[in-house]
């Protein structure tokens, strides 16, 4: 095989490159070099590049016929996408192939007044022009927006041009990589030559779409895990689960899910359970289970390396460890001690993986969290496996191969084996994990926390853009750990990061061991009350929470979504960090400032109209601002404590009539759980508000799937300018509001 780049190259085969990127690290922290100073010199595009259709105005691009041929399997596409044929002569977007010290390198020039987005998980601000990025997952403990890597690696960028059109770029390459913003869109990566993949569209949610059909979907999530989740490290012994469960219960202040973390195993080893702190686990989950509390419980890779424990001694009798270069099985310093690492990458260690889950689950655990993932190792100062460990991948992922080459995907591996575990053990049931490392098109797997923030203002700060980020990036499940993970913080901290942190599509309070107690109400009865009113916000809006994340899993839009998606042509919204949108309709306005302070420059224009849950939540500066977009229904739900404590009812439909006086909504419901939906028990209803003279009549004009109308009360609440107007009437039946009272 020859691989070229202007001039030729001796043959060098694949495994061949990833010994040179091992070489290269070795030699260097940095495995890619920083961007020359000086504007970038666009290479010039070789002759022999190949660009090829796979989609509707979407090209794979590669440096050589010969960089196609032997191009691995992707593991961010969901499935192989074949060569439709050549790339249209006019595609706008043209990526320039080059070597840097013999490193695959690929720039792409971007118009003036054209923003730059994703790059997955990144600290700092939503627009990432001007920044760098590393491909590296990394135990990033208190990262801040100098950190070059966190916990994932997403090899991708959203352009969105003047005009508000907009281009994605995914650079289809498991390699540790920079991406460099700096003077348009640069990538160098550290492995073989790879596919790049452009997506060329309309607007940015096009383009977001686009990718979703190309790396996959997130499935439909259980309800509950669209409920608030409390988290320490740790809750110990059981005892004190129970107390705080029971705390939310008796306070009043909702609550859906209880997390277990390290310490509730044997000496941190995974599968076991403490003897003194968690001797019944499965009476655990069944008294929590009587309090409608779901648990969920943390499951790391590093297996003690232990003869006679019971985990250690199946994954060595299946021969399933990560290896090192000398063939012997790899082990690194974790929680438990000297441990092995399943590997991941072979079906077969996925499959022994599912096997340990078939005890481990009959107590009754709802859902995983899997951490450390990255693989984090102990003592050593590259914090994770030597890259010349040895995986045993499957031909599907591209065959045997070094750490180097599958590290940025042991995380997505690992979810896919637990995702995989949940299913087999409880086929009805949807699963729920939560993943600390992940790889692009890892939504298919897990939801993701932002991993060791700390508990201060940056961090409070920097929540919002990463979350908007990680969804431009094909994650819409995402959240950060509310409060901080590291250092008390403050109350007024607490009540402020809750506040928003409770509209966010992932809700879990968290926080490091010796840290004071977090739950809210651990602050005192102002922050408590804050807390409350902040959850049970979000408690209101599942309805609409729902609905969202059932589009979200059909189409690939994030469940928050950047406030430039309600106009992506005006740059006044393209660099707003304290605000989002939940779906189309709904506009969060943060107060992230410690004072408070915050600028409403940037609201979209037209017509957005300030609501509130009617549990008197307005006028609080710790709680965010909500506006409702002109022309929208949106469903609210009764203040409940968890997801299935009532059904819907009253469902209220708060309505903002537009210029018109016309506004409508969605509102998806199912069985909350199972897979039900996919036969049709689901019911999707499209309500329509009408204003006709001082009445707004609010109908029903389109209802699919296959549960029946229920039987409920309709609350409607048109918004007026300074008030609002009420009406109700039973679901089914015609619905009027007077808009002439109060
Ligand atoms: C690191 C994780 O990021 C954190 O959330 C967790 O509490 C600790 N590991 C202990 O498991």
């Amino acid at each position: 095989m020859v691989i070229e780049s202007g001039k030729t190259r001796g043959p060098r085969s694949t495994s061949m490159w990833w010994a040179a990127a091992l070489l290269a690290s070795a030699l260097s922290a940095i495995v890619t070099p920083a961007a020359p100073a000086g504007a970038w010199a666009t290479p010039t595009i070789g002759t022999r590049r190949v660009a090829e259709a796979i989609g509707d105005r979407i090209v794979r691009f590669f440096e050589s016929p010969e960089a196609r041929a032997a191009a691995p399997p992707s593991v961010a596409l969901e499935r192989p996408f074949p060569a439709l044929g050549p790339a249209l002569a006019d595609f706008d977007v043209s990526p320039a192939f080059d070597r840097v010290q013999g490193l695959p390198r690929v720039t792409i020039a971007i118009a003036r007044g054209t923003s730059l987005y994703g790059t997955g998980e990144a600290a700092g601000p939503l627009r990432r022009n001007g920044l760098r990025t590393v491909c590296w997952n990394f135990d990033a403990y208190g990262y801040d927006d100098r950190t070059p890597h966190l916990y994932q690696s997403h090899p991708w960028v959203l352009a969105v041009r003047a005009d508000g059109s907009a281009f994605g770029v995914l650079f289809d390459t498991t390699a540790r990589g920079v991406i460099d913003l700096a003077r348009g869109i640069q990538f160098t990566g550290s492995g073989p030559p790879f596919a790049v993949i452009v997506i060329e569209r309309d607007s940015p949610q096009e383009v977001v779409r686009a990718l979703a059909d190309l790396t996959g979907h997130m499935e439909l999530p259980p309800r509950w895990a669209l409920g608030y989740h409390q988290c320490r490290y740790s809750y110990f012994p059981d005892s004190r689960v129970r107390a705080v469960a029971g705390g939310f219960r008796e306070r009043g202040i909702p609550c859906d899910a209880i997390w277990m973390d390290i310490d509730y195993m044997d000496g941190f080893r995974c599968f076991t359970f403490s003897p003194s702190g968690f001797p019944d686990p499965a009476r655990l989950c069944e008294d929590l289970h009587g309090i409608g509390f779901r648990s969920v419980w943390i499951v790391d890779p590093g297996i003690k390396a232990e003869p006679g424990y019971g985990v250690f001694d199946s994954g060595t009798a299946r021969d399933v460890w990560v290896e090192r270069s000398d063939g012997a099985p790899y082990r690194g310093r974790v929680w438990p001690g000297a441990c092995v690492f399943p590997d991941f990458t072979m079906r077969a260690a996925r499959a022994w993986w599912g096997d340990q889950h078939h005890a481990f689950l009959a107590r009754g655990m709802d859902g995983e969290w899997n951490d450390m993932n990255e693989p984090a190792i102990f003592g050593v100062d590259s914090k994770t496996m030597p890259l010349d460990n040895r995986h045993r991948a499957d031909a599907e992922l591209g065959g045997p191969g070094s750490h180097a080459r599958y590290h940025n995907i042991y995380g997505m591996q690992m979810v896919r084996a637990t995702r995989e575990a949940l299913l087999a053990e409880r086929p009805a049931r949807r699963p729920f994990v939560l993943t600390r490392a992940n790889y692009i098109g890892g939504q298919r797997y897990a939801a993701t926390w932002t991993g060791d923030n700390l508990a201060d203002w940056s961090h409070l700060e920097d929540a919002i853009p990463m979350i908007l980020n990680l969804g431009l990036s094909g994650q819409p499940f995402a959240g950060p750990d509310i409060g901080g993970f590291g250092g008390n913080g403050t109350p007024g901290l607490f009540a402020r990061w809750m506040g928003f942190g409770a509209l966010l599509p992932f809700a879990r309070g968290h926080t490091g061991k010796g840290n004071i107690s977090k739950e809210p109400w651990a602050f005192g009865p102002e922050v408590e009350r804050i807390c409350r009113l902040a959850l049970q916000r979000r408690y209101r809006l599942l309805p609409y929470l729902y609905s969202v994340f059932r589009e979200a899993s059909v189409t690939g839009l994030p469940v928050a979504r950047p406030v430039f998606f309600a106009d992506p042509a005006d740059p006044r919204l393209r660099d707003l960090d304290d605000a989002f949108l939940l779906g189309g309709d709904v506009l969060v306005r943060a107060h992230v400032q410690p004072d408070g302070v915050f600028e409403r420059s940037g609201m979209p224009r037209g017509d957005w109209q300030r609501f509130d849950c009617g549990i008197g939540d307005t006028g609080e500066r710790d709680l965010p601002d909500l506006y409702l977009r002109g022309g929208a229904i949106l469903p609210l739900g009764p203040v409940i404590q968890h997801v299935d404590e009532k059904p819907l009812d009253p469902l209220e439909l708060v309505i903002a009539l537009d210029a018109e006086g016309h506004a409508e909504g969605s509102l998806y419901e199912d069985e909350g759980d199972g897979f039900g939906y996919r036969e049709g028990r689901f019911r999707l209803s499209r309500y329509v508000a009408e204003r006709r003279g001082d009445r707004v009549s609010v109908t029903v004009e389109g209802r699919s799937g296959a549960l029946p109308a229920p039987a409920r009360k309709v609350v409607a609440r048109v918004l007026l300018a300074g008030r609002q107007a009420r009406g109700e009437a039973d679901e089914g039946t015609p619905l009027e509001v007077q808009l002439g009272g109060r």
